[in-house]
């Protein structure tokens, strides 16, 4: 390349206007919502960074294969164009569409999840989580210890933790009837798993008979970190990077709305007969006929051709690199980053931000309604508000408290960024103001989304 600066790999042909509002406006919208930003309107927002998925640009030619969709309720042709996509990536011989990864994960932990079983991972993200303890069965995190340590720098901080994995299945591997690996670590800073940790795990899951499963949300991000920081790597395309990931795996949970660049969608695919022919079933019951699975034909074309642009290098090289400058702006100003910055995401250290905010006042929750309110920039508390509630009812601190900025993909340009930087430039200054908050009301499973806070005083 002769040139330094990355562009972004597009031009914009539509666009959607946005709503500026003051500090005032959104301090009252804060406040009738709850003080929980997942529960404001999103016209009140003004860079919406809650999060990458399904908020991603289609592109011109993912629009254009929408009036391709074929709508046969049985067999359609948009099925057959999905399925090939999905199979020439994956190579797993069964693919089922589902309407988004959860219900993909609700589908396979019914079909093989009993009531002691235990479903380790790197780490589970909320909903993974969540379906899992629905169904009455633990789900275990197994991250590398360096993955815990935000401000540590490390190429693979998704890593699975294989000496802990393998003292598992010696000690209780009859309870474990599948290992899963979340690509990337999304709730561990969209931390990246390199392939000899994939690997490795595959070796371990061998050895003991134990499908391994990938989540694959952000597949593509992760063979793009895999093409740059493993050694061997570099001169393969992240196209084969990804077969390869899959070819260890004997199956995996798709959200489309990440890396498939569709608005909607997901799958989930494997090679074991029976489980398939169960999950399928299932799949009749509450999504759809096992060709369309809650999907409509255009839905398919769109995620079929998603997944082949996701793969494009000009495309992963702006993706992976336009989130390290956000992250290397706010670095270079001393907030407190988890590092290296995450393919989707940029991650703030609300624990470390806020050291006068215990967890159990909630630090996440004090940098984003402090961030919205001072800039109208929308995040996400991942920390003890998402992890800290058990299923005994105790609440203990999450793992980290942590805040992301998800960069929806394609839609927001290096200015919208800079804007970011600055925002959270200025909540920086005066983060000795800000205080913990308290719930007032929030249900039992998944409470981020609705609970409601309140200030202390
Ligand atoms: N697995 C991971 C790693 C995810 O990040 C998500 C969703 C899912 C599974 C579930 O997929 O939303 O299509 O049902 N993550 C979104 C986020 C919601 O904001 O990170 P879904």
């Amino acid at each position: 390349m002769r040139f330094q600066t990355i562009i972004e790999p597009f031009r914009i042909k539509s666009v959607e206007a946005i709503k500026f509002t003051t500090p005032e406006t959104r301090a009252t919208a804060l406040r009738e919502a709850g003080y929980n930003v997942f529960s404001l309107r999103a016209e009140d927002v003004l860079i919406d960074l809650l999060t990458d998925s399904g908020t991603g640009a289609m592109s011109a030619a993912q629009w254009g294969a929408l009036v391709q969709g074929d709508e046969s309720y049985a067999g359609s042709r948009s099925f057959y164009r999905f399925r090939d996509v999905v199979q020439e990536l994956t190579g797993f011989k069964h693919v089922i569409p589902t309407h988004q990864g959860r219900a993909a994960e609700r589908i396979l932990f019914h079909t093989v999840l009993g009531r002691e079983s235990i479903v380790p991972s790197n780490t589970h993200f909320d909903t993974t989580r969540a379906n899992i303890e629905f169904e009455q069965a633990e789900a275990r995190d197994l991250v590398i210890a360096e993955g815990r340590v935000p401000s540590l720098v490390h190429p693979f901080k998704g890593n699975v933790d294989v000496g802990a994995l393998e003292r598992l299945l010696d000690e209780q591997g009859d309870r474990v009837p599948l290992v899963m690996v979340t690509v990337t670590n999304n709730s561990g800073g969209g931390q990246p798993v390199s392939l000899a940790n994939l690997r490795a795990v595959r070796a371990v899951c061998t050895k003991h008979g134990k499908p391994l499963f990938l989540d694959a949300c952000r597949f593509a991000e992760n063979a793009y970190f895999i093409k740059l920081r493993e050694e061997g790597q570099r001169d393969r395309t992240p196209k084969a990077i990804a077969q390869e990931m899959f070819s260890l795996a004997d199956g995996c949970t798709m959200s489309a709305k990440k890396d498939g660049l569709a608005n909607i969608g997901g799958f989930l695919a494997m090679n074991d007969d029976a489980w398939a022919a169960s999950s399928r079933n299932l799949l009749i019951l509450t999504e759809g006929f096992p060709t369309y699975g809650g999907l409509a034909g255009y839905d398919l074309e769109a995620i079929a051709r998603g997944l082949e642009e996701v793969l494009d290098e000009s495309y992963l090289r702006y993706r992976i690199r336009s989130t390290e400058y956000l992250a290397e702006k706010l670095i270079a100003a001393g907030v407190p980053v988890l590092q290296p910055p995450g393919g989707h995401a940029v991650y703030l250290d609300a624990r470390a931000l806020l050291p006068q905010v215990p967890p159990l006042q909630y630090p996440g929750i004090a940098v984003c309604n402090g961030l919205y309110v001072e800039a109208g920039v929308r995040a996400v508390e991942i920390g003890t508000v998402m992890f800290g509630l058990h299923p005994d009812g105790t609440e203990t601190p999450g793992p980290m408290d942590l805040v992301r900025l998800a960069i929806p993909r394609r839609v927001y340009t290096q200015s919208h960024i800079d804007y970011v930087a600055e925002a959270v430039l200025a909540l920086f200054a005066r983060r000795a103001e800000l205080r913990g908050w308290r719930i007032v009301e929030a249900p039992k499973l998944l409470r981020h989304f609705t609970a409601r806070f309140e200030p202390l005083a």
